[in-house]
């Protein structure tokens, strides 16, 4: 797919789900309780790239205590729209997690299957304790049996864009979440 004019790339955004405003406030009361939970332990935001960078930076900012940030990435192989379950950890931590409370930030769950294999990998390492937190969830979709701790929202089952998610690496830039017109009409 390429997007090669302001019209063919507004021409894909059917419509706005989640505005900026529904995300700000979601991620205000959140950063409140990461900041009263964690205050006082040493912990890691690992924001798993790339969907999840514009998602970390909000959240980072709306937390009040000290944390530190990891970024790893994960390569999830797609037919169509969908993920195969065949994960590659391509960038992983730089740092020993054992001393930490680590806390992944993601930005979808959909199979799940993506960040069942990451949570597993960082879990066999031995963080002080373990939390996922997504910006969305899309439980109807779950082949695996993998729940957030905490999930922003839920939506039901449609391929969204916007705010770190992507398209063929188009839309991340969009300050909402949108769902994406498969057939650009
Ligand atoms: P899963 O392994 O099926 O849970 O898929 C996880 C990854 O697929 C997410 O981290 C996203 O990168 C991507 N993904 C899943 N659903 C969507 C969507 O609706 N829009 C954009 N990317 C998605
Ligand atoms: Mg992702």
């Amino acid at each position: 797919m390429g997007v090669n004019s302001a019209e063919d790339f507004q021409s894909k955004i059917k419509r706005v789900i989640i505005t900026e405003q529904q995300i700000k406030e979601a991620i205000e009361k959140v950063g409140k309780q990461i900041s009263d939970s964690y205050d006082g332990r040493p912990f890691l935001l690992v924001s798993i790239l790339k969907g999840s960078f514009v998602f970390l930076a909000d959240l980072c900012r709306a937390i009040t205590v000290p944390c530190e940030i990891g970024f790893m990435r994960a390569k999830s192989y797609f037919s169509g729209t969908v993920s195969s379950g065949n994960v590659e950890i391509t960038m992983d931590l730089d740092r020993d997690i054992s001393k930490y409370h680590v806390i992944i930030v993601e930005d979808i769950i959909d199979t799940g299957r993506t960040l069942k294999y990451v949570a597993e990998l960082l879990k066999s390492r031995n963080p002080l304790s373990f939390k996922i937190i997504t910006l969305l969830d899309k439980p109807s979709r779950r082949t695996i049996d993998l729940k957030a701790d905490i999930s922003l929202f839920t939506i039901p089952d449609y391929f969204v864009i916007g705010y770190g998610l992507d398209c063929a690496e188009y839309y991340r830039n969009l300050p909402y979440i949108a769902e994406y017109n498969e057939r650009g009409e």
